[in-house]
């Protein structure tokens, strides 16, 4: 089997990112990463995004390389590194919440204040959110998905 890591990072959307922008950059994301055998998930409030990618460590640190290159977000901070023997997001090519989708109190539980800064997180502590907001998002796609059925 060959060697997987899974990457997260944390970093501030510039002032003015709209809608738009975040739908392009997922879209160029989704399909670059299916190319490479990359899976994660993506994570945005107004304030944030916190990413993690999962493959390769070539097709990983490659993308990353492009990630901070990226004009539309500045302060990258690297959350965590680390050798897995097992995707988390499996599902995704690159999952996607905003906060808007999210419970508050979800959010809050990693907040040592009133708000959530990602930058304080440990790679287990990052690494759980994303799974809980992956899961969360997962629920709320499959209630649609019923409801519209
Ligand atoms: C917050 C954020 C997350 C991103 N996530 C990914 C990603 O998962 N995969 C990827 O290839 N590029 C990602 N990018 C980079 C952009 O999508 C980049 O424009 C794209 O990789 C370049 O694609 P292109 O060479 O086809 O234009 C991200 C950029 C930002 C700002």
């Amino acid at each position: 089997m060959d060697t997987m890591v899974r990457l997260m990072y944390a970093s501030t959307p510039v002032a003015g990112l709209q809608e738009t922008d975040i739908r392009q950059i997922l879209a160029a994301a989704r399909r670059r990463n299916l190319e490479r055998g990359i899976t994660g998930f993506l994570a945005f409030s107004g304030r944030c995004f916190l990413q993690a990618l999962e493959g390769s460590p070539e097709a990983v640190n490659g993308c990353y390389a492009r990630i901070l290159r990226d004009p539309r977000h500045v302060g990258a901070m690297l959350l965590g590194y680390d050798r897995i023997d097992c995707r988390q997001f499996v599902d995704w090519s690159m999952g996607f919440a905003s906060t808007a989708m999210t419970q508050d109190n979800v959010l809050l539980r990693y907040a040592s204040g009133g708000q959530l800064d990602p930058r304080q997180l440990s790679a287990v502590g990052a690494n759980l959110l994303l799974q809980e907001l992956a899961v969360a998002h997962a629920h709320a796609a499959a209630h649609v998905a019923a409801a519209a059925a």
